[in-house]
């Protein structure tokens, strides 16, 4: 797929810098090249971009090494921000926007870029990619105007990405968003996306930053209802894998993001379901509704640890495996995953926690044994949790494995592996939302 991307020139070329040389950094820089564009991507991280330089991509994300390889001729990395800003038409910020201790969104990163800008003379846009609160375009204007850089214009361009699917989903969007406050900086960005095929919303800048939260808290919400669905499934004999296909294919519901499981995680669900938490309570509303989302969310991913107990009693001594680190399949991203929080329960009652996954270097994880394919993590095991979804796993040999573990337990936390299978190859299987009876309980 990638091969067919390098060097579709789409648009009038244009120069673009975009600041910070991470997931979305990366794939915008990337894919903006591939469009035709000049791209200067800078970061504060020396060895990131002197990694870049040689041609080495710090993440992982499906053909982005390609198309960075495949648009080198117009793609380059910087650590300096005046080579940066040098004749830039377009300035794209796509620093981190982490939590704060109390769940507001940091935007330092972003004061940062905006307080480094040189005295820029040209016309050029600013435009916001990172996620910010509603309300942080007008501050980022009032910034720039006490600095003198009234003619410096400003735009929200939020990014809907999903790590994994990336490129596809920036070069094939199902819109793009830009919310400006005067027409010819939204057109300028407007501009830049020619030659990808996807509905424009043109807005003011207020709402582009709410449609973002908003999209994630949406896609939230599901996640957290077909999970409690599950809950009343476990407790009444209901299967929530039939259950989610029956009401998907009721067109007003649709079945995207209907598949229960241990929980979100990731870089973007958790934190922007807090800061979204923050913004309406720092506006004197309780957003009563996503504090609900949130909280099933955190319980959720906890419910394997009861699981665990209901099959082996204590966990002191018992050797766990967690199949799968990241937070979804086709990443290297830990961030938020529910591998985190699993590894710190088992670990605090006692477990002695064993992990594999394809990608995720498991280093970060102190006191969990990572080895280097599913058959090794699993000799010897007291039981199984497939925690990442990821397609490897379809193709384990379940009887060979189970052949070399103490005790034949499997906990599908994403409901991925035919019960059937499992349990004609011995194992005690559990999905989430599968009660006894239902072909998916032991
Ligand atoms: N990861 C995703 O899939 C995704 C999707 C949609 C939106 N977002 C949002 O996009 C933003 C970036 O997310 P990310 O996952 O790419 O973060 P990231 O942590 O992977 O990358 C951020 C990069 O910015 C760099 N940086 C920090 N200060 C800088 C500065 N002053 N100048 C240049 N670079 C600087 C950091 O060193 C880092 O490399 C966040 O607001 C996030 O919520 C992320």
């Amino acid at each position: 797929m990638p091969g067919t991307l390098i060097g579709m020139v789409g648009a009038s070329p244009q120069k673009v810098a975009v600041f910070g040389a991470g997931y979305v950094g990366l794939v915008t820089g990337a894919c903006l090249a591939s469009l035709g564009h000049r791209v200067i991507v800078r970061d504060v991280l020396a060895d990131r971009i002197e990694a870049l330089r040689r041609g080495d991509v710090p993440i992982y994300e499906p053909g982005l090494d390609e198309l960075i390889a495949g648009n080198a001729e117009r793609l380059r990395f910087t650590t300096d921000v005046a080579e940066a800003i040098e004749g830039a038409d377009i300035v794209y910020i796509a620093v981190g926007t982490p939590p704060t201790y109390s769940g507001d969104a940091d935007l330092s990163a972003v004061w940062t870029v905006v307080d480094e800008l040189p005295q820029i003379e040209r016309r050029t846009v600013v435009v916001m990619k990172s996620t910010v609160p509603v309300g942080t375009g007008e501050k980022v204007r009032h910034r720039l105007d006490e600095r003198g850089l009234q003619h410096v214009g400003y735009a929200s361009n939020p990014e809907f990405t999903a790590e994994g699917t990336a490129i596809r989903d920036f070069l094939g969007p199902d819109r793009i968003v830009i919310g400006s406050f005067r027409d010819e900086d939204g057109e300028a960005v407007e501009a830049l996306h020619g030659g990808v095929d996807g509905p424009v919303v043109r807005c003011d800048v207020a709402s582009a930053e709410m449609i973002k939260l908003a999209a994630n808290a949406a896609l939230m919400t599901r996640i957290s209802f077909i999970n409690e669905i599950a809950n009343v499934c476990e407790a009444t004999g209901a299967d929530v894998v039939r259950v989610a296909e029956g009401i998907g294919l009721d067109r007003r519901i649709g079945p995207a993001f209907l598949r229960a499981g241990i929980g979100f995680g990731g870089s973007c669900f958790p934190k922007d379901s807090l800061a979204l938490k923050q913004l309406a309570a720092n506006s004197g509303y309780h957003f009563q509704l996503l504090n609900a989302v949130i909280e099933v969310n955190e319980l959720q991913k906890r419910r394997v640890i009861g699981k665990l107990h209901s099959h082996l009693g204590p966990l002191r001594g018992k050797t766990v495996t967690l199949l799968g680190l990241a937070f979804k399949p086709h990443t290297d991203d830990i961030r938020e995953a529910p591998s985190l929080v699993l590894a710190g329960r088992l670990l605090a009652e006692g477990a002695d926690v064993r992990s594999w996954d394809p990608v995720v270097d498991g280093t970060a994880l102190h006191g969990v044994e990572i080895a280097d394919s599913p058959e090794a993590a699993a000799a010897g095991a007291d039981a199984l949790v497939l925690v990442t979804e990821w397609p490897q796993l379809a193709d384990v040999d379940w009887v060979a494995v189970g052949a070399t573990m103490r005790n034949r337990l499997l906990i599908d936390g994403r409901n991925m592996l035919d019960p059937e299978t499992l349990r004609s190859a011995g194992f005690v299987y559990e999905g989430i939302g599968r009660g006894p009876g239902t072909g998916g309980g032991s």
